[in-house]
């Protein structure tokens, strides 16, 4: 049964169609003075006031109903089970896995055992993170190594480069970290420029070690490397090669005969997307150390523990997902602005597009059938104060209501405290403006008010609590995905364009462009040279 079909969404439906136009969120500020009180609520490290949204008690609790209806409680036993609910791979989803103690942590303390065959697993993780963690330290203390350049796309990328850039406060000074994904020659050829062989560390990050863009840098990277060291034997560049380039990934087979003599491996019921706190996580570990990327899983942890203990009403991923799904299915909201004011967190929408859109981003149910209702919104966002004086006008005055996540910390870390207190003042205010709008009579200055927003407040963006902010949004999108139906664990989506770039790609070797569709023949006649794409396009 699709969740559109059951009792619990047709009740909220029913809500919908009575509040639908005379809803507003100051009324209910005005009528309720435990609004704050009831919308608000402390979870591990992220303290969330949800009290400036389109909700109210009963509408949450139908959405109670919905999520029970939908079977969250044993979806997410399943998930921390170990069980296949990655159907279409036939794979477990045990990223939590990754940060759970070695002696089970708070999941064992509140009860929830490991289940047996997953001991294994978890004594492997732990032998992987040690020796990640020990590779980490020998290379934090090589005065040697100056720079190290991560080449990894998508999950093998947006993980470790937010964490490097929200935990610069922890980096240790002396190392430089680049982080090439894209195809485009332009963003190694400049890291190129910029580094010595000699004194860099190349990290080929890729699950599944076949990524086609990842595999082009790393060659390139690889070419340029050998290249630079000049006249020397195979066997001493063998051996520079070893000493020069790590790999992350499931796939070590591959990686060895890439000449990669130091792999980390990590395992196929980790999703590359949810990889962060596996070998995938060596750039943040060199960044920070071993001791701080610890202190990021446990953060992570304490938010897993807090997951699967806490009733769904006082459970903030269950809170969240849920206003998600009001706003998707019955506000009609399509996106979702990420506004998070903090320089470190620079790059979260990036990594939260990822994780929320292509985990959600689906147009069937797990059992193949076409969905009835539309799922993961468009999530977007620049970091505050630089997105008000960008699309902020759109957000407080034009047509199409977006809801907005402001993100924000107490203590701004130690850099200018004057910065840091004008940072969270334009947060709370404009927070206040979208509520409140503004009405004097001149109709340019308009702004209609009673426009959502979710606040998340940090106590500061330390290694802990952002494993625990990341955690959320993993278990957040998952409580979604289990409300929709679907299997936010797989990504089919994305093998299309890969097959057919690759089909094109071959049609360029044999210069054959024949029942190529007319655009596309003409894209390529334009883009490519002459000489390559002949005279049949
Ligand atoms: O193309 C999508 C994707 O498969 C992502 O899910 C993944 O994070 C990324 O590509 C990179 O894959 P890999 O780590 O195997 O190179």
């Amino acid at each position: 049964m699709q969740c559109n079909q059951t009792a619990a969404w047709q009740s909220l439906a029913q809500l919908r169609v009575r509040q639908a136009s005379d809803w507003d969120i100051r009324q209910s500020f005005a009528s309720d003075s435990e609004r704050f009180d009831h919308f608000s609520q402390q979870a591990p490290h992220v303290f969330a006031d949800l009290s400036k949204n389109a909700w109210d008690g009963e509408v949450e609790r139908r959405l109670m109903a919905l999520a029970r209806e939908c079977r969250l409680e044993q979806w997410r036993s399943a998930l921390f089970a170990g069980d296949p609910i990655n159907a279409t791979e036939h794979r477990a989803a045990m990223h939590w896995l990754l940060r759970m103690p070695a002696d089970g942590g708070a999941l064992a303390a509140g009860g929830e055992g490991l289940q047996a065959g997953l001991q294994q697993d978890l004594q492997l993780v732990h032998h992987t993170l040690d020796a990640m963690l020990a590779l980490a330290e020998q290379v934090r203390a090589d005065a040697f190594i100056t720079d190290v350049v991560n080449i990894g796309i998508g999950g093998s990328h947006l993980g470790p480069e937010v964490a490097v850039n929200a935990l610069e406060d922890w980096v240790t000074p002396g190392k430089r970290f680049h982080f090439v994904s894209n195809v485009d020659g332009h963003e190694l050829g400049h890291v190129l420029d910029r580094v010595d062989p000699q004194h860099t560390l190349f990290i080929i990050a890729s699950k599944s070690f076949t990524t086609a863009e990842t595999m082009l840098n790393a060659r390139s990277a690889r070419e340029w490397f050998v290249a630079q060291l000049q006249a020397v034997t195979p066997a001493v560049q063998a051996e520079a090669l070893a000493r020069h380039f790590v790999a992350l990934t499931t796939n070590v087979v591959a990686a060895a005969e890439f000449g990669i003599r130091t792999s980390l491996p990590f395992w196929d019921w980790v999703g590359g997307r949810y990889s962060l706190w596996s070998a995938i996580g060596l750039p943040v570990a060199i960044a920070v150390g071993a001791e701080r990327f610890r202190e990021m899983l446990a953060g992570a942890h304490a938010m897993d523990a807090h997951f699967v203990q806490t009733p769904l009403e006082r459970n903030l991923p269950v809170r969240l997902a849920l206003l998600d799904v009001w706003y998707r299915n019955f506000m009609g909201y399509g996106s979702r602005c990420m506004a998070a004011y903090s320089h470190g967190l620079r790059r979260l929408p990036a990594y939260l597009q990822q994780l929320e859109m292509e985990s959600n981003g689906k147009g069937v149910d797990r059992e193949g059938q076409l969905l009835g209702v539309q799922t993961s919104a468009v999530v977007w966002g620049e970091p505050g104060t630089n997105g008000q004086h960008a699309f902020f006008q759109m957000l407080h005055q034009g047509q199409d209501v977006v809801p907005v996540e402001f993100i924000a910390l107490r203590d701004g870390g130690k850099h200018l405290g004057a910065h840091h207190r004008s940072l969270v003042i334009n947060a709370v205010a404009q927070a206040q403006a979208l509520l409140m709008g503004r009405y004097d009579g001149r109709p340019e200055q308009f702004c209609p008010g009673n426009r959502p927003s979710s606040f998340l407040l940090l106590e500061r963006l330390d290694p802990a609590a952002f494993g625990a902010l990341v955690a959320l949004y993993e278990h957040r999108v998952f409580c979604s995905g289990v409300i929709w139906g679907i299997n936010s664990f797989d990504q089919w989506g994305v093998e299309l364009g890969k097959l057919l770039a690759q089909d094109l790609q071959a049609r360029m070797a044999r210069n054959d462009w024949t029942g190529v569709d007319a655009s596309t023949a003409a894209l390529l006649h334009r883009l490519l040279p002459e000489e390559v794409v002949g005279a049949s396009a």
